[in-house]
Order: structure tokens, then C-alpha cells, then sequence
């Protein structure tokens, strides 16, 4: 019977407790995960910075910054494009002209969603040239119904003076074409950054 049981061996503890030592050794010398003073990484302070600037999708001409990449799903049921998609490099600028300041660019995609009304899922970085903020990046992921007067899209992230962005793009249309279907959208954003 006493062999039955070779787990209650000497020997056996031994080797238990000496895997146990090895266990706990390696992990205080190996760790992959550890606690930083947010004080030593400068991230004590968190402020909110407000940026306004206008959104130029392009789709006509010598250069267009707005391209479809896919179709909608069909062309005769649905009149809210279900399905398609565009690829942008959108210029955003100070002022509501093209040819004003550029600050940066729109980078990323939208697709229709709705098989009820026009609404866009947009994922896009917008990637800054100017100044402090040149390099830096906000990504935006979020639902435009793109007919409404006001939208509002979750900011979700950023890099550089971005790091560890959270807040939220307030856009209206300012202008659209109806021939070309170019518009020019006012965007807010309102961003908690470090
Ligand atoms: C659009 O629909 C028509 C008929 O409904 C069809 O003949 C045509 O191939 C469709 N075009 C595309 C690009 O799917
Ligand atoms: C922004 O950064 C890029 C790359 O570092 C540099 O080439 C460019 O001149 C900078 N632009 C401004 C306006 O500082
Ligand atoms: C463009 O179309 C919208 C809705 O389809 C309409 O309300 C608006 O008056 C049109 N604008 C022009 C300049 O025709």
C-alpha cells in the first residue's frame, strides 16, 4: 500500500520543492509585465485640447483624395450604397478652403452600413504635419449618418503627443457638391491627452 502512494516520497518532495523554487525564481528574473510610476513617465498631468479643421473628401478631378475601393453590395434595392467602400487621404486644412493651411491628413476608410439610411463606419488616423503636433497621430473609429445636421464620433486612441488619447469628434457638412458629390466637413475634436 505505502508504494502506492509515491506523492508522499521523500524524494518526491524534494524534487516538488525544488520545482517550486525554480518557478518562483525565474519569474522575479524573467518577468514580461511590470508596474511603472506614472509620475517617472510624465503622465501625472491630463489635458484636454480642442482642434477644429475641415475635412476635404475629394472624389472628382486630376485628384481625388477619396477612392472607391468596392461597390456597393447591389445597385438597384438599395439607395444608401450598402457595402461600399472608399479609401481616403483626405487634406485637413485650418479653413474651410482647400487651399488654406494644411494641418494633416485624413488617412483610413469609410463603408456604408445602413440599409435604411446613408451611415458610414469610419475608421481613419488623422495624421498631423504642423508644428509640435507634426508626427503625431488621433484615430477616430465611428457611425456618421452622414444626412444628419450634427455627428459625433468616438476618438479611440493617438500616438506621439497622443499617447493614450480618449474624446470624441463633434462633425457637421459645410459644404457638398451635388454634381460631384465632393464635400467639405467642419470636424471638432475634443481630445484628453497627456
Ligand atoms: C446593376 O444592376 C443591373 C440590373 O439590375 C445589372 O445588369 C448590372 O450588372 C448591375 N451592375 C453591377 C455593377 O453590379
Ligand atoms: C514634419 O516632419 C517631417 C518628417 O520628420 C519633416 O520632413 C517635415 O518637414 C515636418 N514638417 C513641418 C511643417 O515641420
Ligand atoms: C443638394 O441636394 C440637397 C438634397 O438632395 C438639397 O437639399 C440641396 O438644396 C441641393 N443643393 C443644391 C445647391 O442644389
Amino acid at each position: 500500500m505505502a508504494n502506492f502512494l509515491p506523492i508522499f516520497s521523500p524524494h518526491f518532495i524534494i524534487i516538488f520543492i525544488f520545482s517550486i523554487s525554480i518557478i518562483l525564481i525565474s519569474s522575479e528574473h524573467h518577468g514580461y509585465a511590470k508596474t511603472l510610476n506614472k509620475k517617472v513617465h510624465d503622465l501625472s498631468k491630463e489635458k484636454l485640447s480642442q482642434f477644429q479643421f475641415y475635412w476635404h473628401d475629394t472624389l472628382s478631378g486630376s485628384k481625388p483624395t477619396s477612392m472607391q475601393v468596392m461597390p456597393p453590395v447591389s445597385n438597384y434595392s438599395s439607395t444608401t450604397a450598402f457595402g461600399l467602400m472608399n479609401m481616403i487621404d483626405n487634406p485637413l486644412t485650418e479653413g474651410p478652403r482647400l487651399s488654406s493651411k494644411l494641418i494633416g491628413k485624413a488617412q483610413g476608410f469609410y463603408v456604408s452600413t445602413s440599409q435604411e439610411e446613408v451611415v458610414l463606419l469610419m475608421a481613419m488616423n488623422f495624421a498631423f504635419v504642423q508644428g509640435k503636433y507634426n508626427g503625431s497621430t488621433i484615430t477616430v473609429l465611428g457611425r456618421n449618418p452622414v444626412f444628419s445636421k450634427m455627428r459625433e464620433m468616438p476618438v479611440i486612441g493617438g500616438s506621439g503627443l497622443f499617447r493614450f488619447a480618449r474624446g470624441y469628434v463633434k462633425l457637421k457638412t459645410y459644404k457638398v457638391d451635388n454634381n460631384t458629390r465632393n464635400a467639405i466637413v467642419e470636424y471638432n475634436c475634443y481630445v484628453l491627452h497627456y
